[in-house]
């Protein structure tokens, strides 16, 4: 997508249609609002005093122009209270909606909200109209509920004096919405097309493509370097389980990396501690967290982070057959710790464990790892936040900042001491079911013995990562959760 932020007056600018955002209780046009209200002869007044236009939050209203300027204005609602870059680019969302339905592949947006800086509104106006274009249709005919074009041309109006920083942040803005749009494309391939070796050798194109390092351990490789827990995952698959590592050198010689991991299951039918069969399709979004750590990566690299970035990838297929890993079962991993399988569906914990073990042993400043790791934190945060759970407060601050700033939020669960007896067991070192309290907590106390002391952070995102419901700026299904998040905060890190 083509973004540009102009420093010309919109009233001029020819477009086909121009957006701009209207607060709930405006009653007189002014500012931006009030020029254009002159140029459309009175037809804001009129909208504003008719009650046609409250500002409610996603009210909408078109208006046409005279010849030259903007073919049509577009006002939006942006609803009361104070505004952050989320509300930006839910805007630039409905906007999208909007020129779908005209029929336009050109947007111009004046993003001029009071308390949102002109480059993160400029980001976030971007990011928005590049996730909210995004559509999965590689395995569907075109159909008639599909926009006849798409939006591909995007100018902003910022305020006076912000055009050159913005002009980059807005650019950022659809390197990232991009980004995450290739992750929610690996997410949305099914389990038979994105299988652990589709998925490695779409990361391997992408890196050739970007210009990222990019190393595949296959099953050989993976049992040589002593990754147990992996291979016992994949065990009672018929598909190869693949470790990705993407490596983007931007900072200097030596200094420490940042190390992000994503759980890349490729299909979770539970092994013999087989899932019931309603809703097991969605199961294979499990490699959401692999999709996000590729799909951030991508933007890392493409953004000439100035950091050393390493994404870690496990991918595995958990499946029930004769050769599966069985209830009981004691396991090896990379770190050393015996592991009783009691349930074979809890194997999330298990391939992070030994990716984890992997990047711990790379000591970086920070590892952060995303996976749809449990049910329990569906019951906990519903579907607008993930859980962040880790051993460094400061790490786990800085993700909760990034996530408000992205608009993928996180909220933080404790990891005290008394959650890891729940994986005390006769058998093993650990057991890889804690029971059913806390169970999203003692999962990550379970990752926790694998991160040595290392400041790690895990993102539990089973409720975020995809969902049935449009959002504003996203179709339902694939969500890319938390890819904005990740890059916002190696960002943070690098700056
Ligand atoms: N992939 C699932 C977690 C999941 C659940 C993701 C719902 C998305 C939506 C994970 O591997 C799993 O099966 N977890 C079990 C763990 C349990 C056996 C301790 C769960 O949460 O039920
Ligand atoms: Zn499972
Ligand atoms: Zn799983």
């Amino acid at each position: 997508m083509n973004v540009r932020v102009l420093d010309s007056d919109p009233l001029e600018h020819v477009t086909p249609l121009l957006v701009v955002g209207v607060r709930q209780g405006t009653s007189e046009p002014s500012g931006l609002l009030g020029r254009l209200d002159a140029h459309l002869d009175g037809a804001i007044a009129r909208v504003l005093s008719a009650g046609d236009m409250k500002g409610r939050t996603g009210d909408q209203v078109v208006l046409f122009g005279p010849e030259g300027g903007p073919e049509r204005v577009l006002l939006l609602g942006m609803g009361k209270g104070d505004l952050e870059p989320e509300d930006v680019r839910r805007l630039a969302g409905r906007a999208t909606r909007v020129a779908e339905r005209i029929g336009v592949d050109a947007l111009s947006i004046a993003v001029d909200v009071e308390g949102v800086e002109g480059p993160h509104a400029a980001q976030a106006a971007a990011e928005g109209v590049a996730l909210a274009v995004w559509k999965f249709t590689e395995l569907k005919e075109a159909g008639d509920d599909d926009p006849p074009v798409l939006v591909d041309a995007l100018d902003l109006f910022l305020p006076e004096g912000t055009a050159e920083a913005a002009q980059e942040a807005a650019t950022a803005g659809a390197v990232i919405g991009e980004a995450e749009n290739f992750a929610r494309t690996l997410q949305s391939r099914p389990g038979n097309i994105a299988t652990p070796t589709h998925i490695a050798d779409e990361a391997v194109r992408m890196a050739e493509e970007v210009g990222l390092d990019v190393t595949v351990y296959d099953e050989e490789a993976l049992e040589e370097a002593g990754m147990h827990a992996i291979l016992a995952v994949s065990r009672g698959s018929e598909e190869e389980a693949r470790l990705i590592v993407l490596q983007h050198n931007g900072g200097g010689e030596g200094d420490a990396p940042l190390v992000l991991v994503g759980k890349g299951l490729s299909f979770d039918a539970g092994g013999i501690s087989l899932k019931p069969p309603a809703g097991m399709e969605k199961m294979k979004f499990d490699m959401s967290g692999g999709a996000a750590v590729i799909g951030a990566m991508m933007a890392v690299a493409n953004l000439g982070v100035k950091a050393n970035v390493v994404g870690i990838v496990p991918s595995s297929e958990n499946m029930p057959s004769g050769t599966a890993v069985k209830p009981g079962d004691v396991i090896d991993t990379l770190a050393g710790k015996t592991v009783e399988v009691v349930n074979t569906d809890a194997e999330g914990r298990l391939i992070l464990a030994d990716a984890l073990a992997h990047g711990a042993a790379m000591k970086p400043a920070a590892m952060v790892d995303c996976a749809t790791l449990t049910g329990a934190v569906v019951v906990a945060l519903g579907h607008h936040a993930a859980a962040v759970i880790g051993t460094d407060q400061a790490l786990v601050d800085e993700l909760r900042a990034a996530g408000n700033r992205s608009g993928e939020r996180c909220w933080q669960l404790p990891l005290w001491k008394e959650y890891r007896k729940q994986l005390d067991t006769d058998v093993a070192d650990l057991v890889n079911v804690g029971g059913r309290p806390g169970g999203c907590i003692t999962a990550a106390a379970f990752l926790r013995e694998f991160v040595g002391d290392v400041p790690w952070a895990h993102l539990d995102i089973a409720g975020t990562a995809y969902g049935d419901e449009p959002r504003p700026y996203l179709r339902k299904g694939a969500y890319g959760f938390p890819t904005r998040l990740l890059v916002e905060w190696v960002r943070s890190r690098s700056a």
